[in-house]
């Protein structure tokens, strides 16, 4: 089993089959990650099996995005210029009902964080940022070390670490 990311393309991925058990992340694939992605409002992208190429397992949304100073922990402002924080957000992320508790949420969010390093070579983005949907999945965030932000109670960024020379 050969697991791969890639941008989704909905020639030749199967959204209609895709049900992770939150309806609203299901019609968001069907319906509305294709607009986003040609309007440039977000780029959704999909974990496959090599084997099975047009099946989705898991998808993350990811989108440029800023943050408050205010809204960061006062240890993570440190040294940080006073004006919005640059950051990538991961509008939506969801796995395979029929795929939960194999990993693929944990490979989704370094999926994210990967790209995030790799945008970071042309352009700042200092923090992940996620919208958790309720308090149960905040938590699933907060077990990768997402922290809450100081006036949103549901959503958490992830300071991302400085790489390069
Ligand atoms: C939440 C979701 C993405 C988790 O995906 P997954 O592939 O099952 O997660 P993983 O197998 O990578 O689990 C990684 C860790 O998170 C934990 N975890 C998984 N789902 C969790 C949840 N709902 N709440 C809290 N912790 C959770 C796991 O126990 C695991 O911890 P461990 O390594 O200590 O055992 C998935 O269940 C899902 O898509 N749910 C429906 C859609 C949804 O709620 N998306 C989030 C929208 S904000």
């Amino acid at each position: 089993m050969a697991l791969t990311f890639t941008v989704l393309d909905g020639r030749h991925h199967d959204r209609a089959s895709f049900v992770c058990g939150v309806a609203a992340l299901d019609d968001y694939l069907r319906q509305r990650a294709g607009q986003h992605q040609r309007d440039g409002i977000a780029t959704t992208h999909v974990l496959i099996d090599d084997a099975q190429p047009a099946r989705i397992l898991g998808y993350c949304a990811l989108s440029a995005a800023q943050l408050h100073l205010h809204e960061l922990r006062e240890e993570d402002r440190k040294r940080l210029p006073a004006y919005p924080v640059p950051a990538m957000r991961v509008g939506r992320l969801a796995v395979s009902r029929s795929e939960t508790g194999k990993g693929y949420g944990q490979l989704l969010l370094g999926h994210a964080v990967n790209l995030a390093l790799s945008v970071r070579k042309t352009m700042g983005v200092r923090v992940l940022v996620v919208d958790a949907k309720d308090a149960q999945v905040a938590v699933f965030y907060e077990g990768f070390g997402f922290r809450y932000t100081a006036n949103a109670a549901l959503t958490l960024y992830l300071p991302i670490s400085g790489v390069g020379p």
